[in-house]
């Protein structure tokens, strides 16, 4: 069978990555050739982690992983796809208001360009309540987090605490 390489593109700020990234990252790598991680690089947004850390971390956490790419990329995510020659968008998909969420983000970059395919991955439903912004927000309240992001990272969030004491 003449199979084309395949390549597809996971996408998003990962401040920081979580459990369920890591999910979603480690199925996707079992369905194509080479998946890329596009990290997000806003230099106008501070989030916890600064970019740097944030790759740091991710590349850490998928170690294990040998189709892995981490990239960097500003601006449409599409325009950054098309340069590299990546035809799938994989994003993972946690609950109803996600998928209304992704729907709309999947219809403009098909509308921005109709060559790139998204295809949704239902989260682990042990996952499903997770999500970077809310481990950041009960961090604040020094919540237990070391089931929801990897250990790496957990080591990588106490370290931060520590900082800001
Ligand atoms: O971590 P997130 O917030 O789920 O990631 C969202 C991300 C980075 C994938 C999305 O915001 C994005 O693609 N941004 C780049 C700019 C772009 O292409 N915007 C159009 C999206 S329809």
């Amino acid at each position: 069978m003449n199979r084309k390489f395949t390549k597809a593109m996971f996408a998003g700020s990962f401040d920081p990555i979580t459990n369920g990234h890591l999910d979603i990252i480690c199925r996707a790598s079992k369905i194509f050739d080479e998946l890329q991680i596009g990290v997000l690089h806003n230099p106008n947004k501070k989030g916890l982690f600064n970019f740097d850390e944030r790759v740091e971390l991710i590349k850490s956490c998928t170690s294990h992983l040998d189709n892995i790419k981490i990239v960097s990329f500003d601006g449409l995510l599409v325009d950054y796809c098309h340069a590299n020659d990546i035809c799938t968008l994989v994003r993972g998909v946690r609950s109803e208001a996600d998928v209304n969420y992704e729907l709309q983000m999947a219809h403009m970059n098909r509308e921005l360009n109709p060559e790139i395919e998204t295809i949704f991955l239902p989260t682990n439903t042990k996952y499903s309540f997770i999500s970077s912004s809310l481990i950041k927000e009960v961090l604040t309240f020094d919540a237990d987090v070391k089931n929801l992001v990897p250990e790496q990272v957990l080591i990588a969030l106490k370290k931060k605490s520590k900082g800001r004491e």
